[in-house]
């Protein structure tokens, strides 16, 4: 393992900021990894996945360790269902397409979603009505500290709305290295509840649809409206939809009852930050080369040369309006290394 100075995290970064990272180093297996967090010289490390969650306003000034540990294999296996450990630098997209080539269902409704799958419990990624614990059995880790192996299951990862361990008391203490997933090898439990996702596949006059024409509709739905990183840098959705109490809510809804909403609990209501943005004035607006995608508000873009600092500064603008018009706080999902 080789550790390089003054290096370009353009290529590593899905927003395609340029910033540099002082040191770096990429790791394609655990022992190459602890080697990395037991370098002494390095006393700060950064870690870098598929960069497809994070905002660089600066240079990073430390070790930044790329992760790349691949590999998929099938751990265990009856006649219904199959459970694949997945190393975390497998690209979260192309180990969905494998999985669909193996006829292994529930997976397909988050076709496409950018990023590998080591931090894809990170944020309990999700789209289309699944989450990723829906299908997570547990996954592995570094403990940063003590070097250790540390195996945690789904109760273990405390998985929320875009949440998880991870983002909170685990933050900063473990690396994941790799994921198992519980697959249907039969009767796959289709969900095609979203309403996008039966208008496509209703256009394209499927009435019984196999988990690969799901995945179809899915990339298809977010080819429209999301843009891809390789052509515009971005983070996909760069805020949470923000969660309100029902009494906020009722006033909310009293003023707005044109907005939609989803009712989590008794207590609870989900408001799309996408709307509100949007409601706002903001979406396809542009601000030098930071801006706010024309199809989807949620999504900020980077048009070329913008820095993080800027699309940060979009960012606090939305915010702050946001919250002028409608009394709500929407608030970041990507991780904004300032
Ligand atoms: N909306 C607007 N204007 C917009 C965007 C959305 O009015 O510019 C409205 C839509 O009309 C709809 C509602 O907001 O009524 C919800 O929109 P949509 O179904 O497109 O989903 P979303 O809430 O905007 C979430 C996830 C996406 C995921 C989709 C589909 C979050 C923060 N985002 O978006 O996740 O793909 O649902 O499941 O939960 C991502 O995390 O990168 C991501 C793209």
């Amino acid at each position: 393992m080789q550790v390089l100075q003054n290096i370009s995290l353009q290529p590593y970064n899905t927003f395609g900021i340029s910033a540099n990272a002082k040191y770096f180093c990429e790791v394609s297996n655990i022992e190459e990894l602890k080697e990395a967090f037991s370098l002494k010289e390095h006393p700060d490390k950064f870690v870098i996945s598929g960069g497809s969650n994070l905002l660089l306003t600066k240079d990073v000034d430390a070790l930044v360790i790329h992760i790349n540990l691949k590999g998929i294999s099938i751990i265990e296996e009856d006649n219904n269902h199959v459970v694949i450990k997945v190393m975390a630098g497998e690209n979260w997209h192309e180990m969905i397409l494998w999985t669909l080539k193996n006829n292994y269902g529930g997976l397909e409704n988050m076709s496409l979603i950018p990023g590998k799958t080591g931090t894809a419990p990170i944020q309990n990624i999700g789209a289309y009505g699944v989450e990723l614990k829906d299908h997570f059995v547990s996954c592995e880790g570094l403990n940063t500290t003590t070097l250790e192996m540390q195996s945690f299951d789904k109760e273990a990862c405390e998985f929320g709305y875009r949440d998880s361990y991870f983002k909170n008391k685990g933050k900063g203490k473990y690396v994941i290295t790799s994921v198992n997933l519980k697959l249907t090898k039969t009767n796959h439990n289709l969900n095609t509840s979203y309403g996008s996702i039966e208008e496509e596949l209703l256009k394209n006059n499927i009435k019984n649809p196999s988990i690969k024409d799901i995945s179809n509709a899915v990339i298809a739905i977010r080819q429209s409206k999301l843009p891809d990183p390789k052509k515009i840098g971005n983070s996909g959705s760069f805020f949470k939809n923000p969660i309100i109490s029902k009494e906020e809510f009722l006033i909310f809804n009293s003023t707005h009852p044109e907005a939609p909403f989803y009712k989590i609990s008794n207590t609870l209501f989900k408001i799309p930050a996408g709307w509100l943005i949007e409601q706002s004035g903001f979406k396809g607006k542009r601000f030098g080369d930071a801006g706010v995608h024309k199809k989807q508000a949620l999504v900020l873009v980077n048009y070329g040369k913008a820095t993080g600092q800027e699309i940060l500064n979009v960012a606090h603008t939305i915010i702050s309006e946001v919250k002028n018009k409608f009394g709500i706080a929407i608030s970041p999902e990507v991780n904004i290394i300032r």
